[in-house]
């Protein structure tokens, strides 16, 4: 165990740098061949649940729809489609994508995966939401891509019978204690939505940031932690079972989402409620599976619920594991004044003023630090 300053008292959490034989991770490669699988595990069989596939074989990508002169000619608008099969039928999934027509050679990326419905995503840009500021990126020079999280399971607890747990799971056996839940076919979209990038020529798939806000946020964090090829990950707001600490957390509890979004997570994950000192894990655990890689947690002044002290502290327990690669996490261990981004460590932060939401103030924040450090490679 270790321990981190949260709500005024010492919390008790599990050492991300200590085996659960009890070794102690000295190296890169004790990390990388031994702790990383070992964490990427307890993560799959308590809490987001097993995938039954990786990229299936059958996996297609039609880009439906280009137009060169989008947004007043600042960008090439693109619509792809992404579509697969499996025992229990098709699937697919819908990619908008603007890439600025200012950049020679391929664009760094951001990914939102869209949890507010298609209105904050309108191709057209007629509507142009605060959500999904799709110009301000184009105008810094990044490539705006959006899938909406529904084209992978629907938002409601219907049995799993829908979406992809309905196409790839066995129909033959009871459900397994550790099967996928929503949060994880969400995360398998945006690995397969990355499958894509890396074929797209005007993308540097090198480059790419996985950005979510809430569930969003809590799904971009699973993502990452899975799929090394994202190069950024960005939790905007992700509280409970999201970048904030389990033990000692404010606000949302397990027992809370578990009760309130029973499709969310795996069955094994009900165990915990009120039991978050029982869980192998804990989310600073999380955040460490995607060191060395950039981790940016984004919290609001208003947002009990989620915990901003806990996204935070989870911040600051995480970051050992990017020293160990010699890489500063957080840059601060105590939790900053509103308006005040942290972003020199490979862990970003901050805190803004206002509710609970993702705004364009939360989006500039994220472009900046990945002008600092996501670099330009030719
Ligand atoms: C609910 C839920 C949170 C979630 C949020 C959202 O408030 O309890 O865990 O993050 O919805 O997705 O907006």
């Amino acid at each position: 165990m270790t321990s981190v300053n949260l709500h005024g008292e010492t919390i008790e959490i599990p050492d991300p740098l200590t085996l659960s034989s009890g070794q102690k991770v000295v190296s890169v490669q004790d990390w990388q061949t031994k702790r990383r699988p070992e964490l990427l595990e307890l993560f799959r069989a308590n809490i987001y649940g097993r995938a039954p596939v990786e990229r299936p074989r059958n996996l297609k990508f039609e880009v439906v729809g280009v137009q060169k002169e989008a947004m007043n000619g600042a960008a090439t608008r693109k619509q792809i489609k992404l579509s697969f099969s499996g025992p229990g039928g098709q699937g697919a999934i819908n990619v908008l994508l603007f890439v600025p027509n200012r950049i020679t050679g391929a664009a760094p990326c951001f990914v939102l995966i869209n949890n507010r419905g298609a209105k904050h995503t309108d191709p057209t840009r007629q509507v142009q939401s605060p959500f999904w500021p799709a110009e301000d990126l184009i105008a810094r020079g990044y490539a705006a891509a959006v899938f909406e999280n529904a084209d992978l399971d629907p938002d409601v607890d219907d049995g799993f019978k829908n979406g992809v747990h309905g196409l790839f799971d066995a129909r033959d056996k009871p459900r397994a204690g550790d099967a996928w839940g929503t949060v994880a076919a969400w995360a398998w979209g945006a690995s397969r939505v990355m499958d894509y990038l890396q074929t797209d020529a005007q993308i540097d798939a090198r480059r790419v940031a996985i950005v979510g806000h809430s569930r969003g946020g809590k799904t971009a964090l699973w993502a990452g932690a899975q799929d090394a090829r994202f190069a950024l990950v960005v939790a905007n707001n992700s509280g409970s079972t999201g970048a904030a600490l389990a033990r000692g957390k404010q606000g949302e509890k397990i027992a809370k989402i578990n009760s309130g979004f029973p499709h969310w997570f795996s069955a094994n994950y009900k165990k915990f409620g009120d039991k978050e000192s029982e869980l192998p894990v804990d989310q600073h655990q999380l955040l460490a599976l995607i060191a060395p890689r950039l981790l940016y947690i984004a919290s609001a002044t208003e947002d009990a619920w989620a915990d901003p002290e806990a996204e935070f502290a989870s911040g600051v327990a995480a970051s050992p594991v990017y020293e160990l690669f010699g890489r500063k996490g957080l840059s601060l261990n105590s939790l900053p004044k509103p308006e005040t981004p942290l972003l020199d460590g490979h862990i970003g932060y901050h805190l803004r003023t206002g509710k609970h939401d993702l705004t364009p103030y939360d989006w500039a924040r994220f472009m900046d630090f990945a002008d600092r450090h996501l670099p330009r490679r030719l």
